[in-house]
């Protein structure tokens, strides 16, 4: 029996982010490349893609490159570029298929044109898919993020076209880039590491953390089910008793 018939599909989270953690360490357990790894990632992706879909997520946050993953040896990080447009290629077909629509949160700025190049057209060509949202979070970092909106905001106070006494949560939300995106309500970590390495630090303020010693290229449809029914025997109580969140049900 599949781990879906036990989902309970009135629960089902509406927003999953994935910090995909483990790929490298992948390789090196079978004596193969780093980038061998990134390749599997790929294909771990497309099956979540499926499964998150499957299940009825509608927004699916995945965690692909960080801001502070530019320090890497520029042979990883040349690969890695190349590997996003043949997978935003290959994939634009079964997104469209899917109505699935991509977005990216990020400094796309610093990406190579090819790549940027590939990742707009594929936006651009899947805009008007309204079944489920992938947002791929590239080159990302939350500080960075926060700091843009925070400057974003400033400009805007300064160009008197936001009132400083207006600022709020909500108001702040409006700069980040997950604009229009509700918050993770179900944040996923494989590959061991218990860790936000600068993830969402705002959107997750009240998401429930899931952490698996599985790595990336090994997660699969099965592993992501298990995830959403652990999730699913949580109480989420965001700062209220048990009791008050009883009698609201
Ligand atoms: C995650 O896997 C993918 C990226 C950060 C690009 P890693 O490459 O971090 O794999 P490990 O953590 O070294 O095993
Ligand atoms: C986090 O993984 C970033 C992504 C999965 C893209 P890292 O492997 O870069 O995180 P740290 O360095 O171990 O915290
Ligand atoms: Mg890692």
């Amino acid at each position: 029996m599949s781990l879906f018939d036990k989902i309970d599909s009135r629960r089902v989270p509406a927003h999953v982010a994935i910090i995909m953690d483990g790929n490298g360490r992948w390789a090196k357990s079978r004596g193969l490349e780093r980038a061998d790894g990134h390749r599997e990632g790929v294909a771990s992706v497309r099956k979540i893609v499926e499964a998150a879909s499957k299940v009825g997520i509608k927004y699916l946050t995945v965690y692909a490159f960080s801001t502070e993953n530019w320090k890497r040896p520029q042979s990883e990080v040349d690969a890695l570029m190349d590997l996003m447009i043949y997978a935003i290629v290959k994939e634009t077909p079964d997104l469209l298929k899917n109505g699935i629509r991509l977005l990216c949160i990020g400094d796309l700025n610093r990406l190579p044109d090819k790549t940027r190049e590939a990742l707009l057209e594929c936006i651009d060509k899947t805009s008007g898919g309204n079944t489920s949202t992938l947002v791929l979070a590239l080159s990302y970092s939350s500080r960075w993020e926060i700091a843009e909106a925070a400057k974003r905001i400033a400009e805007a106070a300064c160009h008197r076209e936001l009132d400083i006494e207006s600022i709020n949560e909500s108001v702040f939300s409006e700069y980040l880039l997950t604009r229009n995106i509700p918050d993770p309500d179900l944040l996923i970590r494989t590959g061991g590491e218990q860790r936000i390495s600068n993830f969402l630090l705002w959107q997750t303020a009240y998401a429930e953390f899931y952490f698996t010693d599985t790595f990336w290229p090994d997660f699969g449809e099965e592993n992501l089910f298990e995830a959403i029914i652990e999730y699913q025997q949580r109480e989420r109580r965001f700062g209220k008793t048990s009791e008050q969140i009883e009698s609201e049900n």
